[in-house]
């Protein structure tokens, strides 16, 4: 591993691509401190992620996480779990890329559908036909995950163990 994979690790990826399971636990095993950027927005502004995008509006929210990465920055040994659009918006790439190495976790708009239907908590997809969000979402959106990352692993069928494993041994090679 280079210095820059060293500092930090970021999950990147759509709602529902595991990112915030699977980074904690990289981050247990690896011992780092684990950071979720949903949970910390929700921290520094004191209201619910969903609250913010009824009564502010998604580019505010985006401009909370821009916050919170500035906030993250010169930490090191953290594994960072990101929210879904966190990409969309160019000054989130460029302080996420200076964070450390960049993990694209993959999955197919399918997996992700069984993941998130029945979830209230997100809420881009309230009100929606989910599947058509979902793969709206990907199309807008993968091109940038695939840009920013380091490494992408693909999720696909592979257990939640055997993911966690194919991280670690990537990370040691
Ligand atoms: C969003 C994804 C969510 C959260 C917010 C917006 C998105 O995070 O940041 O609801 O734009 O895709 P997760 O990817 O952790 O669900």
């Amino acid at each position: 591993m280079n210095n820059k994979e060293y500092t930090n690790i970021v999950f990147i990826g759509l709602m529902g691509s595991g990112k915030t399971s699977i980074g904690k636990k990289v981050a247990r095993i690896l011992g780092f401190q684990f950071i979720d950027t949903d949970e910390y927005v929700e921290k520094i502004t004191g209201k619910k992620i969903a609250e913010i995008f009824k009564q502010e509006g998604e580019l505010r929210f985006r401009s909370e996480e821009t916050l919170a990465l500035k906030r993250l920055s010169g930490q090191t040994q953290h594994v960072i779990s990101t929210g879904g659009g966190i990409v969309v918006k160019e000054e989130n790439r460029n302080l996420l890329k200076e964070l450390g190495m960049i993990i694209y976790l993959e999955a197919s708009v399918e997996k992700i559908f069984e993941r998130v239907s029945g979830n209230k908590k997100r809420p881009l997809l309230r009100g929606t036909d989910v599947m058509q969000k979902i793969m709206e979402l990907k199309n807008q959106r993968e091109h940038l995950y695939k840009e920013m990352a380091d490494l992408t692993i693909n999720t696909g069928e592979k257990s939640f163990d055997s993911v966690v494993q194919e991280i670690i041994r990537s990370l040691k090679r």
